[in-house]
């Protein structure tokens, strides 16, 4: 197998139509909105298998997280994380996903997000869910937000510090509106 990144600036016509097919193929429904909310600075990871074909899929996001009264933290939000429906348990999620950690490393960055309805599967990698209040800053303004699709999830980088999980977690507002 092969594990390439690239910013969404960068990814071709082609690749970014394999990547809406694999993750509608993955969710079960048109996933065509992706591009509008990663932005283009987003870095996506793709696994190819072995045959040339593309298997898994995530890409990253930075955002800014705002946790209880610490500086602002620099994270890197995970979206679309996808294997084929034929290719899956055979490791790739976990491959992409460890992928995407050490993109947001590279990048200086100490921690990471996302949301899920599958808490299981990223707390087997470590992951922990979030259990405070959680809101979004659009220009000053702080909204509260109530309705996360499944759970918050975080991945802390940087082992000097530990998370209170039931603290106030706030990330910049993006262009989709959800968390
Ligand atoms: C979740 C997903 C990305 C995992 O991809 P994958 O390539 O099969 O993952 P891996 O092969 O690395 O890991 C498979 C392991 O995760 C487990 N797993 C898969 N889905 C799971 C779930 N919903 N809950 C708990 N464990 C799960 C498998 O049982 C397997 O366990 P094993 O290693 O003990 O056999 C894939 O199932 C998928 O695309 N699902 C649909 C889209 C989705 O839900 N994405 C996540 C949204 S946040």
């Amino acid at each position: 197998m092969k594990i390439s990144t690239f910013r969404t600036d960068k990814l071709s016509s082609e690749i970014r139509g394999d990547i809406l097919e694999l993750c509608s193929l993955a969710f079960g429904s048109p996933f065509d909105e992706l591009f509008d909310f990663v932005g283009t600075s987003g870095v996506h990871v793709i696994l190819h298998d072995n045959s040339g074909g593309l298997s898994s899929h995530c890409v990253v996001t930075e955002r800014t997280f705002w946790i209880g009264d610490r500086s602002p933290m620099r994270a890197g939000y995970i979206d679309a994380v996808a294997t084929r429906p034929n290719k899956q348990g055979l490791g790739y999620g976990r491959a992409v996903m460890a992928e995407s950690c050490r993109v947001c490393k590279s990048m200086g960055m100490n921690i990471m997000g996302l949301s899920t309805f599958i808490p299981e599967w990223y707390g087997s990698m470590g992951w922990r869910v979030w259990r405070g209040e959680l809101g979004l800053k659009k220009g000053s303004e702080i909204i509260p937000v109530s309705d996360v699709d499944g759970v918050v999830m975080l991945y802390g980088l940087d082992n000097s510090f530990s998370l209170n999980l039931s603290q106030r977690l706030i990330a910049t507002w993006r262009p989709n509106g959800g968390w």
